[in-house]
This record gives C-alpha cells, structure tokens and sequence, in this order.
C-alpha cells in the first residue's frame, strides 16, 4: 500500500467551473491529501492503447511514474512496468492499483460495438476501477469519456459553444457507456468523495481527418497537456470537461479545461487549406449532414451494428478505424466504422485494408 503523501505545492489552478467542488464529508476519514501534486505514481488502463501511446511519453516527462494495465501487451511500454490484466480482474487490479496516488482509466471499447462487449469492458470495468481506487484509498480518477456520451447535442448555430457539462444525449450504445462512466464517476465521488474528472474526449488523432474534426481535434500533445492538468489540479471534485484543442473552427467550450489548467496549444487549422484541396478529390472529407448537425456526427443509422454482419469465416487481424490507419483492435474481430468516409474497413494481419459495405 502506497504511504499517504503531504500536500505539496498548490498549482494556482482554481478548482472551478462545473465542479461539484466542495468538502466532501468523506474526505476526513481518508489518509491521503485530495491534492494531488506533481509527480506521482499513476495507474494508466488501456495502456496498450493509441491514446495511452499518445500521453504516456508526455506523463513521463512531466515527472510521473506510470504502472501501465491492459489486456493485451503494448508495442511500447515506454519503459513502464506493466500488468496485463482484464481490468474486470478485480482481484488483478487489485494488486496493479496498490501504491498508485492516482488512476487514469482509459481502457474499454472506444467505439460503437455490440452491447454486451461494451457493458462488460466500458461499464463493468470502469466500476471495477473506481471500487479498487475506493478501497485502495486512491484519492483521484481520470476517466475517459467521449464527445459520443453527448453526441445528439446540436452544433451551434449562433456562434455560442457547447459547455463541458452539457447534458448526456449519448448518440450510440458507446455514448450510452460513456454516459454510465460519467455517473459511475458521479456516484464515487458523491459517495466516497473521490475526485473524479471525466474527459469528454473529441477526435484525438495525429492530425484533423476531416472537416468535422477541424472542429473537434484534439492533438496528442494537447491530449498529454490535459490529462497532466488533471493529475495537477488540486481538489477538483466531479467535473466534465471537453478533451479539445484550440482550434479556430471548435465550437466545445473551453472552459472547463481552463478551470484546471489546461491550456492547449495546438490548432487544426493549420491543416484546412490542406485538407479543403485534398477534398476536391475526396469529397469524404467535407462534413456530411450529420456531421454538420450534431456534435456526435455520425452514428444515427442502425447499420452502426455492424459487427454483427462480419461474415464469420474472416479472422480479421487489425481493425483501421480512421482514415490514418490507426492499428486498433490487433488480433480482435471486429469492424468499424470510419466516421468522415462514411464507410468500414478492415483486414486480415498483414494485408491492405479494404472498404466493407455491410
Ligand atoms: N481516441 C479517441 O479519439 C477517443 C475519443 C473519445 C474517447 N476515447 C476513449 O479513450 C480511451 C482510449 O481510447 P483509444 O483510442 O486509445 O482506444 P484503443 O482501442 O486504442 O485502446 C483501448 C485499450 O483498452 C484495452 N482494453 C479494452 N477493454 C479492456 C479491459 N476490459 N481490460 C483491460 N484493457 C482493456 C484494449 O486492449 C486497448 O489497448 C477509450 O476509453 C475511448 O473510449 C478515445
């Protein structure tokens, strides 16, 4: 068990904004301080992941010590200790968890599935996570919430923009998860007092992948900034904040980053002359009508199901999910959808990915 830690220097963050932010009855009974200071040591789910891949070199450099849990083995564990474990392994996360001063949950299914996947990696695993926190004593959290959780909020038409804590209007089975992972946060700190952040992460990729995401980027260094502002803000109680860079075209609030520190640095707009030339030969790049209407975009056709219509007989080696090929899901079956195409992809280990028209 790790030893309770003093409080440290305070970042000159105020803890503000859509906060539930004060004493927590609960808080006295604890042994270590609600402030989390800098350099500590954080337990990082989903660290096989592309976005752990993305934060974890950035949380290094900051000074933390990262113990890195996933289900299957990373590429690169940046020189990290590392368990592989289910994160519904209470028992494992047990183990994994202890000593830590701070989580950060990013493991699950990061889009549209069949439900019972989801429930068992989005929702049972993040309740899993909070409990061994709470009983290990672990004083803050960091989950992974997604733009998807209010994915049928409209997009501002009159210039203003959307609030962190915009009310969940998931827009798939995968928002509905990230709904119950922002209660479940709710609910862990409301009861036992932990400060719990819950990121509503936008489009995180290497580059905008389209139109839509000139809005909703988030860039890696960016995405690397925001999550060490939530391992540095001092008593942030329960909040939602948007995982977005600056970019000239974003219509997600930016405040609630700013309330913990965040301060972006990156703005897609650099790529947009770029990307609107590359749509005269691509028209997938442009917004579609979905996109246009709802911060979620995407999603709203009952064909998002997809999966179910793989035909058995392919064993499906790696899943793109984006337009930059991100290598997700090696080794599992399954099929995505590619929001600006419009369109699935897929293919055997080792092969070209090819469109798939279910
Ligand atoms: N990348 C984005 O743009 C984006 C946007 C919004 C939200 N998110 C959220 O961020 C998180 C990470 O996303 P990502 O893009 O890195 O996805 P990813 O698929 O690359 O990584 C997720 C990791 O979680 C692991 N995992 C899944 N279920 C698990 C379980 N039950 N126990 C242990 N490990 C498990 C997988 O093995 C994988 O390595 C997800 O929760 C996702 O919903 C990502």
């Amino acid at each position: 068990m790790g030893t309770s830690f003093s409080t440290g220097h305070a970042c000159g963050v105020a803890a503000a904004g859509n906060a539930h932010d004060y004493a927590h009855p609960h808080s006295a009974r604890r042994t270590r301080s609600p402030h989390l200071m800098t350099r500590r040591r954080i337990a990082l789910t989903g660290a096989a992941g592309s976005l752990a891949a993305d934060i974890i070199p950035g949380l290094l450099a900051r000074g933390h010590t990262i113990v890195g849990i996933d289900q299957r083995a990373p590429v690169d564990t940046f020189g990290c200790e590392f368990v592989e474990c289910p994160v519904n392994d209470r028992a494992a996360l047990l183990t994994a968890l202890r000593g830590c001063d701070a989580v950060i949950h990013l493991a699950g299914i990061p889009l549209e599935a069949e439900w019972a996947d989801i429930l068992r990696a989005n929702i049972d695993g993040t309740q899993a996570v909070l409990e061994v926190a709470e009983q290990l004593g672990i004083r803050r959290v960091v989950l992974a919430s997604s733009i998807h959780s209010a994915g049928f909020v409209p997009v501002p038409t009159d210039g203003s923009l959307v609030p962190d804590d915009v009310r969940v209007r998931p827009n798939t089975l995968y928002g509905v998860s990230k709904a119950a992972v922002e209660a479940l946060g709710s609910l862990y700190h409301d009861r036992f007092g932990l400060d719990v952040i819950c990121l509503r992460i936008a489009s995180r990729f290497a580059e905008p992948t389209g139109e839509r995401t000139l809005s909703t980027w988030l860039s890696p260094a960016d995405a690397a900034r925001l999550f060490d502002a939530c391992l540095q803000v001092p008593s942030p109680g329960f909040r939602t904040i948007w995982g977005v860079s600056a970019n000239t075209r974003g219509y997600l609030s930016a405040e609630g980053g700013a309330a913990i520190g965040f301060r972006p640095e990156d703005d897609s707009e650099r790529f947009a002359e770029r990307m609107f030339a590359a749509s005269d030969t691509d028209p997938s790049l442009l917004a579609s009508d979905w996109d246009r209407a709802y911060i979620g975009a995407f999603s709203a056709r009952r064909n998002h199901h997809a999966s179910a219509a793989i035909p058995h007989a392919l064993d499906l080696g790696i899943c793109y999910t984006d337009r930059n090929r991100n290598d997700r899901h090696r080794g599992q079956r399954c099929l995505c959808r590619t929001p600006p195409l419009q369109s699935f992809w897929w293919c055997r280990a080792g092969a070209r990915p090819e469109r798939y028209q279910p």
